[in-house]
């Protein structure tokens, strides 16, 4: 579904992925795993070309997108969701409107099928319309807030969703609520994901594919089983919470 051959990106003189390969695979959830700083959000925000290589090429269905020009790309925000690491509500808006957004945007719905598409969306992540349409983001706990960026990445009925940090700072009944919608996303919709947590547990109930992404290469790749016994020590040290030595915190 989409391709990374050899991506390289700098910020400044900082080099920071140094020649990704990475394959995302259709109906399938995806984790990238990486420490922080490492360049995770920098890979997905390349999927929708919020970021431009300097090397390399990125394909969606086979097609070239890393260098189409914006009114190319807008077609292709509409069909890959976005779940930003910040949540990124809009704080003046209530939750009704948050989640109208992109529809109002990207589609020509009568008010009418505008309403019922809102409420359908908001009733997915587990949220009842009538109570939380008219309230506005600083109403909402951190987990409602995360539910409301989900609905509002549904609204578009994406055939992609990137989530980045979908449970970082939630309690862990919160987590495990959205790890869940993640799986049944793909499990009834045959949705594409590609998720990047550090909350390991959770990665591992929804991802069907892991990527290990380290000082700007993807080092192993592979279904759970084959990733959790990969002999790379870098999995290993990961995945076992044990100390990477300095690079960790860099
Ligand atoms: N637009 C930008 N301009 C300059 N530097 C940037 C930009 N975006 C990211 N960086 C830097 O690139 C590095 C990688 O950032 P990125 O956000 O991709 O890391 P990450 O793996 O998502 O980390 P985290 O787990 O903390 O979210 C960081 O050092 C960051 O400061
Ligand atoms: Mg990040």
């Amino acid at each position: 579904m989409i391709q990374f051959e050899n991506v390289t990106k700098s910020f400044g003189n900082r080099p920071i992925l140094r020649g990704v390969n990475l394959t995302i695979e259709k109906g399938k959830t995806t984790v990238i795993f990486g420490v922080s700083g490492g360049g995770k959000s920098t890979i997905i925000k390349h999927m929708v070309g919020l970021l431009k290589p300097d090397r390399g090429i990125i394909r969606y269905q086979g097609r070239r997108i890393d260098n189409i020009n914006e009114q190319e790309l807008r077609e292709i925000r509409k069909k890959i969701g976005f779940l930003f690491q910040s949540g990124a509500l809009f704080d003046s808006m209530n939750i009704g409107e948050n989640v109208a957004f992109p529809m109002r945007e990207h589609q020509k719905l009568t008010p009418k099928e505008l309403n019922r598409k809102i409420d359908e969306k908001l009733t997915m992540v587990g949220l009842e319309p009538s109570v939380v349409r008219s309230l506005y983001p600083e109403e909402l706990s951190g987990g409602m807030r995360k539910r409301v960026g989900l609905a509002r990445t549904l609204a578009l009925e994406p055939e992609v969703i990137l989530y980045d940090e979908p449970t970082s700072g939630l309690d862990p009944v919160t987590s495990d609520f959205i790890t869940q919608m993640i799986c049944r996303l793909r499990d009834e919709m045959g949705m594409t994901s590609v998720l990047i947590s550090h909350d390991i547990a959770e990665s591992f109930k929804a991802g069907d594919h892991y990527a290990m992404l380290f000082e700007g290469v993807i080092v192993a790749t592979g279904d759970k089983a084959a990733f959790q016994a990969s002999p790379n020590e870098v999995v290993q040290q990961f995945i076992h919470a044990r100390s990477v030595g300095p690079i960790a915190f860099h």
